[in-house]
C-alpha cells in the first residue's frame, strides 16, 4: 500500500504532490512551440461557431463546480462572454434559458456523476453545443459530450479533488485563451503574457510544496477550533469556497467563506474573540478593500491567517499570520493560493486523527440523484 502511496501517508498529500506534473501534462502539448497561443484541436467549434456563442452556462458538483466558478470569471475576463456557473442538481430545474447560442460546459473528475450527467442531457436537449472537462477519457460525460478538454491529473483516489480541481482551472485557462484567440477579445502580446505565466505555474507549486511547513503549524492551531471562516475578493473569493469545502469534507471543522465584503452584511456578528479568519489576499486591484476588510474581523478580536503574494509588504502588515504564493498574473492566483488550502486541510484532518482519504458519509463519485 505504501508503494502505491510513493512514500507518502496518504493518496490526498501524494495526489498534492503531483500536481505540478498534473499542470504539465494538462497544458503543454495544448500551447505552441513559440509558446505565444493555445491549440484546443479538442474542440470542434469551428471560428464561426464560437462567434455566434451568447452565453455560456458552466455546470458541475462540489469542487468542480468551484472549479467552473473560476472557469467563469477567466472566460469572462478573457474572451468577453457571459457565463453563469450553477451546480448541476439546480440547473436542470429552474428553467434555464438554453439555446442553440448557449455553449454549456460541463466539468467532473469522473464523467460519471448522475447530477451533471442529467444536467449536460437537459441541455442538448434543448439544443444547446456541450463542451465537457473531465478526467476520465471514455466517461459517461465524455461520451455525450460534443465536445471534450481531458484534464491529465491522472487517476484521482482521495475522496478530496486536489489534482483534479487544480487541472480543471488549467483547462479554463486554456479555453479561456482559445476562445479571446478566436474572438479578437485580447492581444496577441497579452495572450503570450498569460502563456508564459501558465508555464510557470508548474515550478511555483514545487515551491509552495516545500513551505508546507509553514501551513501546517496554521493547521494544527485551527484543529482545535469548531468554526472559522475563509474570506476574499473576487477569484480569491472563488477559492475560499474550494478552501472553505475541502477543509469541511476531511477535517469537519465548519467553516464558512464569505465575501469579504459582504461579512458587514451579517457574518460579522459571528466574529467573536480567537476566531480564526483565512484571508485571501491575492487580486492586486481588490487588495484595499480586502485589507479593510481584514481590519473589520481584527477589530472583533480574530486571528488572521492571510494568503498574499511575495514581495507585497500590506497585506502582511494587516495579518497575524502570512503566507506567500509566489509572484503570478492575478489571474492565475487560484492555481497557486489553492494549493496553500488543500494542505491546510490535510494537515488539520490529520492534527484531528480523522481518516483523511475516505471522510465519513462522502464517496469519491456520486453516480445517484
Ligand atoms: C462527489 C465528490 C466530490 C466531487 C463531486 C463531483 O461529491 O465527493 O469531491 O467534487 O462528487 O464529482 P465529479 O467527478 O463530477 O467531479
Amino acid at each position: 500500500v505504501t508503494a502505491e502511496k510513493a512514500g507518502f501517508e496518504h493518496f490526498m498529500l501524494k495526489e498534492i504532490h503531483e500536481q505540478p506534473k498534473a499542470y504539465r501534462d494538462t497544458m503543454t502539448s495544448r500551447i505552441s512551440s513559440e509558446g505565444d497561443r493555445v491549440t484546443l484541436q479538442e474542440i470542434g467549434m469551428t471560428p464561426d461557431e464560437i462567434r455566434a456563442i451568447n452565453r455560456i452556462h458552466i455546470v458541475a458538483c462540489g469542487t468542480a463546480y468551484h472549479a467552473g466558478l473560476v472557469g467563469k470569471y477567466v472566460i469572462e475576463k478573457l474572451a468577453r462572454i457571459s457565463v453563469e456557473t450553477d451546480v448541476a442538481s439546480e440547473y436542470r430545474y429552474r428553467s434555464p434559458i438554453i439555446t442553440k447560442e448557449t455553449l454549456v460546459i460541463v466539468v467532473s473528475q469522473s464523467g460519471e456523476t448522475a447530477d451533471t450527467l442529467a444536467a449536460l442531457r437537459e441541455a442538448k436537449r434543448c439544443g444547446a453545443r456541450v463542451l465537457a472537462i473531465t478526467n476520465v477519457v471514455g466517461s459517461s460525460v465524455a461520451r455525450e459530450a460534443d465536445d471534450v478538454i481531458t484534464t491529465w491529473a491522472g487517476l484521482e483516489i482521495a475522496v478530496a479533488s486536489t489534482k483534479a480541481y487544480t487541472s480543471q482551472l488549467i483547462a479554463f485557462y486554456l479555453l479561456g485563451l482559445h476562445l479571446a484567440q478566436t474572438l479578437d477579445t485580447q492581444t496577441p502580446a497579452y495572450i503570450a503574457e498569460v502563456i508564459t505565466a501558465l508555464k510557470e505555474l508548474p515550478a511555483q507549486v514545487e515551491r509552495v510544496l516545500e513551505q508546507a511547513d509553514q501551513i501546517k503549524e496554521f493547521a494544527d492551531e485551527i484543529s482545535t477550533h469548531n468554526d472559522l471562516f475563509f474570506i476574499g475578493r473576487g477569484l480569491d473569493y472563488a477559492v475560499a469556497l474550494e478552501g472553505s469545502l475541502k477543509l469541511k469534507e476531511i477535517s469537519y471543522i465548519h467553516s464558512e467563506a464569505y465575501a469579504a465584503g459582504e461579512l458587514k452584511h451579517g457574518t460579522l456578528a459571528l466574529i467573536q474573540e480567537g476566531i480564526p479568519v483565512i484571508a485571501l489576499g491575492t487580486q492586486h486591484e481588490l487588495m484595499e478593500k480586502t485589507i479593510s476588510n481584514i481590519k473589520e474581523v481584527k477589530a472583533r478580536g480574530a486571528h488572521v491567517l492571510g494568503i498574499g503574494v511575495e514581495g507585497e509588504d500590506e497585506l502582511q502588515k494587516a495579518v497575524d499570520t502570512i503566507f506567500n504564493i509566489p509572484r503570478t498574473l492575478d489571474l492565475l492566483a487560484p492555481a497557486l493560493s489553492v494549493i496553500s488550502l488543500q494542505l491546510l486541510s490535510y494537515y488539520a484532518s490529520l492534527a484531528r486523527g480523522n481518516d483523511v482519504d475516505k471522510p465519513r458519509n462522502l464517496a469519491k463519485s456520486v453516480t445517484v440523484e
